[in-house]
């Protein structure tokens, strides 16, 4: 089921998002399309917590020493493999690609319970298509491209390099969140719990425009820090 939510009723929703009684999510599988600094990181924090991921590039083979140090979790494929593996499909490439992703893939993509967009536009590395994203907004550009998936934007202004620490601190760090979907929302709160931060749902789709590097909403903070400036933003 698809909803549009309202910032306002997302925030007022968190709770809601916030599953209390967390069992622990059972073993998913993972397809990580792009697997470079943030690919390869956020991708060995779900080999770690259990789930199985394949890793996927243009040039799989380029992949191999990576996936053989994080074990028999972790395997590399093409994007093709990775989509036709993942249960559920995480977009870690420069949004300069999404035009080309979107057309070779958008149609399995859109039948995944959830595509959770990591990427940002940036500029200029990401040219034509990073400009439209920074005007449309990320996921409003993203969703046009791609009809039908459910997006969730997540891990979007936390450091790579700094991504292992932040999921091992005694306090946990908040990854705000946002999308349409409320079963993408669930599966997305349910996975980014079980590497070690606690979701905030912030707001919709439209609203994941401010989950960019340097934006407020960027670098870690406390679930209750994320609450405070969302409610703040328009
Ligand atoms: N670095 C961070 O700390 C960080 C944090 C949060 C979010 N992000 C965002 O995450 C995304 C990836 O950043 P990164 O730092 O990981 O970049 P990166 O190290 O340059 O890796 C980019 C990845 O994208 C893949 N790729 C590029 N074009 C592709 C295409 N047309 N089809 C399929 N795969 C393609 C590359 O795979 P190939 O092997 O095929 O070239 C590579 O695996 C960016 O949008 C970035 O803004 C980064």
């Amino acid at each position: 089921m698809t909803i549009q939510l309202s910032r306002r009723t997302a925030i007022a929703m968190g709770f809601a998002f916030s599953f209390s009684a967390h069992a622990g999510a059972a073993p998913m599988r993972i397809a990580t399309i792009g697997a470079g600094r943030m690919g390869g990181a956020l991708g060995a924090l779900f080999v770690k917590a259990g789930h199985e991921v394949m890793f996927s590039s243009r040039n799989p083979d380029e992949l191999k020493d990576m996936v053989a140090a994080l074990g028999p979790k972790a395997r590399a494929g093409t994007v093709a493999d990775a989509v036709a593996f993942g249960e559920v499909v995480f977009l870690l490439v420069p949004y300069s690609s999404m035009p080309d992703v979107a057309k070779a893939h958008g149609a399995a993509l859109a039948k995944k319970p959830l595509v959770l967009d990591v990427s940002n536009p940036i500029l200029p590395r990401d040219g034509a298509a990073g400009e439209q994203a920074r005007k449309e907004g990320p996921g409003t550009y993203l969703a046009s491209l791609m009809p039908g998936a459910k997006l969730v934007r997540a891990f979007n202004a936390l450091n790579f390099a700094a991504l292992d620490e932040f999921s091992k601190r005694s306090e946990k760090v908040g990854v705000p969140i946002a999308g349409d979907d409320a079963k993408a929302l669930e599966i997305a709160s349910t996975l980014i719990r079980d590497v070690g931060f606690e979701p905030v749902v912030v707001g919709s789709l439209a609203f994941g425009r401010h989950l960019l590097p340097g934006e407020p909403l960027g670098g870690p903070h406390s679930p209750a820090e994320l609450r405070q400036i969302a409610a703040k933003l328009n």
